[in-house]
Order: C-alpha cells, then structure tokens, then sequence
C-alpha cells in the first residue's frame, strides 16, 4: 500500500501529491476558507495564526473543529459559525464583542477556548444558553469584570471551568448551581474578597478549586458546603487573617490544602482551624 503511494507521488506529478494529502485526510476539492487548512473525520478547519482580524469567510457548513486560536479576530456575530460545531478554538485573538447569539442552537458544542482576549471584559447572560454537551470553557485571561447571573445555566455537562486571570471581584450567589458534574474550578488571580455561604452551591461533584492569588479576607463557615469531592482547595496568597476550622470539615476528601502567604492572625480566633489541622475534632463555630 505504501509503495503504491509512493509510486504515484514519484510518477504523477501533482495529481499523486493530491493523492497522497486525500489518504492523509486532507481533501483539496472541499471548499476551504483562504490561508486555512481543511481535512475530514472529523471535518476541520484550521486557521491559527494567520494575522486574521474577523472570523474568515467560507467556513464549510458541516464543519466540526474550528482553530483560530493566535489572530487578531475582533467580533464574534452569529453566522461566524454553523450548529455542527464540536470544539471551537479562539484563544489568543482581540475579541472584545461577542453577539449574545453567536452560538444560539449549537447543541453539540464540547468545548469553547475564548482564552486569552483582554479586552472581552463582559459576556452576556445568555451567551452559553442552550450548551447542554459543553465540557469545557476557557475564559481565563479575559479582562472579565463582572459575570452576570444565569451565566452558566443549564451547563450541567461541564467539567472544566477556567475563569483565572481575570478582575473579578464578587461572583453571584448561585453562579455555578447548574454545574453538576463540574470537575475543575480555576478562579486563581482575580480579585475576589469574599465566599459566600451560597457562592459554590450545587458543585457536588467539585475535585480542585482553586482561589489562589486573590484577595480574599472573608470565607462564610458554609462556604464549601457541598463540596462533598473536593480534593483540592488552594487559597495561598489571599488577604486571611483567619478561617474556621469548621467551614474546612465540610470537605471529606480534601487531600491537598494550601494556605501559605496570608496575614494570619495568631489569636484565639485560629484555634478551630489549628484544631482541624491537628485532625482533632473541630470544636463549634467560633
Ligand atoms: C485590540 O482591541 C482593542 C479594543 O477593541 C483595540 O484598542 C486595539 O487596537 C486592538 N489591538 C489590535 C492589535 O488589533
Ligand atoms: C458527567 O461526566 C462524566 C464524565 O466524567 C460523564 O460520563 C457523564 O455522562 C456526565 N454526567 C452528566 C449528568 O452530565
Ligand atoms: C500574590 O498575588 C499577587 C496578585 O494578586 C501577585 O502580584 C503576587 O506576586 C503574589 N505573591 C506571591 C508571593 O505569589
């Protein structure tokens, strides 16, 4: 089989080259989008970077994964994409709009790479509606400032949340409730001050959420309530002056915690959390 190949490539000039890229999973006589690369099973476009400042025309119709990580890609509109999308890549461009119903009806959207577009800074409610198979999103370097309720509702496939690297300041009561079989959490580099009884709610199946590199100065006792999963809690690097032991002995598999480069205060109000690192006891909420 091999040899035959090599056969028509060395004695068919072009027409074997083209051959050979068709057995290879190119196919040259698909419509492509100019400077992109196409090929099927699954059908792919690829056009990382290549200097583009909006979303190339063309795009086949029945296009799977999309790569235009690495351009200058500005706007994202509906129509820019089509319903068959599988996984989308735009990570690294300059998006700083995108249209509520860009991906409006995309039922077997799996994961969504918007990292990395400083000037995004806001994502409408209604954005992601309707994502039912979405695994992963990246929104992480973003300039995100605020995420708006109902975000992420009815996510309940997603497992890979990436919100680090942003300016957040405050999450909604309730923002992740949808979440059911969310893995990972990263929240790291923001600037949160505050976790709330009811900010995590309905994480049940959360394994490693990490808060590092924010400002943190206040955790609720209920705080991490039904993390029931969590092996992996970072809250290194935040402004704590204390934490109660209780709100940690509601994590039942919790194996790494990382607390270091916080201004702990060494009073009375640290016995319950030096207790619950003793793996005393914890007594009742200070
Ligand atoms: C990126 O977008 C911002 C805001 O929309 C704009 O001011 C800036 O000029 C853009 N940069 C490039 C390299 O296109
Ligand atoms: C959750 O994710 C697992 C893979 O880890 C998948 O098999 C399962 O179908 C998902 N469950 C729900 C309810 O989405
Ligand atoms: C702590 O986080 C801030 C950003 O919130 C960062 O500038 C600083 O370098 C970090 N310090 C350490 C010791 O990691």
């Amino acid at each position: 089989m091999y040899r035959a190949i090599q056969t028509q490539v060395d004695y068919t000039g072009y027409g074997g080259v083209e051959l050979l890229l068709v057995l290879c999973g190119l196919d040259l006589s698909l419509p492509c989008p100019r400077h992109c690369i196409c090929y099927t099973s699954p059908s792919t476009v690829s056009c990382q970077a290549h200097n583009f400042h909006a979303v190339p025309e063309g795009i086949p119709a029945q296009s799977e994964r999309v790569f235009l990580q690495n351009n200058k890609i500005q706007r994202l509109l509906r129509g820019h994409f089509s319903p068959t999308t599988t996984m989308l890549w735009l990570y690294s461009n300059n998006i700083s709009y995108i249209q509520p119903s860009t991906f409006h009806g995309f039922d077997r959207l799996e994961e969504v790479d918007l990292g990395d577009n400083r000037h995004l800074q806001a994502v409408a409610s209604d954005t992601f509606l309707g994502l039912g198979r979405l695994h992963a999103l990246h929104l992480y370097h973003c300039g995100l400032i605020t995420l708006p309720p109902g975000i992420f509702a009815g996510l309940t496939n997603l497992q890979y949340l990436y919100l680090q690297d942003n300016q957040l300041e405050f999450l909604e009561d309730d923002l992740f409730i949808d979440l059911l079989n969310l893995s990972h959490l990263f929240l790291h580099g923001n600037k949160l001050w505050s976790l709330r009884q009811n900010t995590f709610r309905g994480l049940g199946v959360l394994d490693r959420l990490l808060l590092h590199q924010n400002r943190i100065q206040w955790v609720d006792h209920q705080a991490f309530h039904d993390l029931r999963r969590l092996t992996t809690l970072y809250l290194f690097n935040n402004s704590l002056t204390e934490l109660s032991g209780s709100s940690l002995t509601l994590l039942p598999a919790l194996e790494y915690l990382r607390l270091n480069d916080n201004p702990w205060e060494c009073d009375c109000k640290a016995l319950s959390l030096w207790d619950w690192l003793r793996g005393s006891e914890a007594p009742p909420p200070l």
